[in-house]
């Protein structure tokens, strides 16, 4: 990736090896900690610019969307000081100065939550120019419902050859808003310029994830008046000045849920220390039925194979506490060695079966329509070269490699990078033969 990341996020390594061998076949047995929430640390680091006093967050995933962001937002002028401690990678953003029209291209157009900026900067400076955020090519991904509710807000925002302009020069009111659906980026979007507009906005219909909720809990610590957090109704007393805040970032439940399949379909066992059963919505009664064991340790989790194996399941994607769409892909990779035939719908993006074709390749029997998967149980998979399509795909095979017989080769790891924390590194502390190469 062409983008100068070293001086924004000086622990990012680029460098690392563009492909992953994985020799599968050997259980996965010890301890693998779980990192802080991707989709988390993204919406927290951009609270940051809507106050001109310190933000640190703790617990901060080393991924590559966290070094793409921390060089947008310094290229927005801000300040990033970074450590790392017991308590793992903390980042303390200041945002004294916020230049709001020092977004580059070549960033955005690889993150699709860059579009996050739009509220904050909106709230901030009463201006943003944006290029058309990227990401995974998983659907169509619109931005309807926060242009829509900017708009409600008293922006303008107008959208022309690829960028996203937006202003409001005496700065946004409050508005009632209803999204067409419980959208995340949305919601979040939203609630950050909602913060920083003149008197009260309720989002109804609003997105109720884990990781708006953690958004909504750091955003009170700076001095937000936020009511109806973990519903679909959020209510914002907005326009006070924020202060400053320190923040620890909640634990990413879409790691703890791959890493609990990937010790299930390995037939080893993993302790997931900061694996939040309690996040897992109704995904935990779905691994339950497959032949994922899940045990709370009080401070997360210990992961097996259920003693009667795995057996095929049927589930339906769908907003939390819903079961995860981002945990679709690795649930499908578990499956295919499962007694049976099981049925996935997805009804949240229209294009995330991209990891059907690479699961294929390795022996995998799945059919395809429309938005449902049939996956018929196979003996065994068997290792081949394989390309990610997208974050979650990417985590899809991974576990797929590590239960196939002989050797699996990963590329198209920019995807496995933005959204997991040295996961080669930490599966190879519990026995899996990975390499980076
Ligand atoms: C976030 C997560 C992503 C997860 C998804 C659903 C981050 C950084 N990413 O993505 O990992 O898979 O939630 O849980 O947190 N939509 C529109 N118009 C809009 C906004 C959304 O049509 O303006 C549609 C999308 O195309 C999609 C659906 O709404 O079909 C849900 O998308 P949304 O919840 O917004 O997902 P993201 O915030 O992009």
């Amino acid at each position: 990736m062409n983008v100068p990341l070293a001086s924004a996020a000086p622990w990012w390594r680029p460098d690392s090896g563009h492909r992953l061998a994985i020799r599968g076949g050997r259980p996965l047995n010890g301890t693998y900690p779980i990192s802080g929430a991707k989709n988390a640390v993204l919406p927290l680091m951009v609270s940051a610019l809507l106050t001109p006093h310190l933000v640190t967050l703790r617990n901060v995933p080393a991924t590559l969307d966290v070094a793409v962001l921390a060089a947008l937002l310094q290229r927005l002028g801000c300040e990033m000081h970074w450590s790392t401690g017991s308590d793992g990678l903390s980042v303390t953003i200041c945002a004294d100065r916020v230049e709001a029209r020092q977004i580059d291209p070549g960033l955005v157009t690889r993150m699709r939550a860059s579009v996050l900026l739009l509220g904050a900067l909106l709230a901030r400076s009463g201006e943003a120019v944006l290029p058309m955020p990227g990401g995974d090519a998983i659907g169509l991904r619109g931005i309807d419902f926060h242009v829509a509710g900017l708009r409600a807000m008293g922006a303008t925002v107008e959208i022309e050859g690829g960028v996203i302009h937006a202003t409001a020069p005496g700065g946004l009111r409050g508005a009632d808003i209803l999204l067409p659906q419980p959208s995340v980026g949305a919601t979040e979007n939203l609630l950050l310029a909602a913060v920083g507009a003149d008197g009260t906005t309720t989002i109804r219909n609003a997105a109720r994830e884990p990781e708006i909720a953690d958004l909504a809990q750091c955003l009170r610590a700076m001095g937000a008046a936020i009511k109806g957090i973990g519903t679909h109704r959020l209510t914002v007393r907005g326009g006070s000045a924020l202060k400053g805040a320190v923040h620890g970032v909640l634990p990413d439940r879409i790691e703890f849920a791959t890493m609990a399949c990937a010790a299930a379909f390995t037939d080893g066992m993993l302790v997931l220390p900061n694996g939040r059963m309690d996040l897992l919505g109704v995904a935990a009664t779905t691994f339950e039925a497959a032949g994922v064991d899940l045990y709370d340790t009080g401070d997360g989790a210990i992961a097996r194979r259920s003693k009667s194996g795995l057996t095929g399941v049927d589930f339906v994607t769908g907003p939390y506490p819903g079961f995860a769409t981002d945990m679709q892909a690795p649930t499908m990779a578990l499956l295919t060695l499962a007694t049976g035939v099981s049925a996935v719908d997805e009804t949240i993006f229209e294009q995330r079966f991209r990891h059907v074709d690479e699961l294929r390749k390795m022996g995998a029997d799945i059919a395809i329509h429309g938005r449902t998967a049939r996956i018929r149980g196979v003996r065994r998979l068997n290792g081949a070269s394989v390309t990610c399509t997208d974050v979650r795909a990417a985590a899809a095979l991974v576990l797929a490699g590590l239960g196939a017989s002989g050797e699996t080769v990963l590329d198209g790891l920019d995807h496995l990078d933005r959204g997991y924390d040295g996961m080669a590194e930490k599966l190879a502390a519990c026995g899996a033969d990975i390499t980076r190469q």
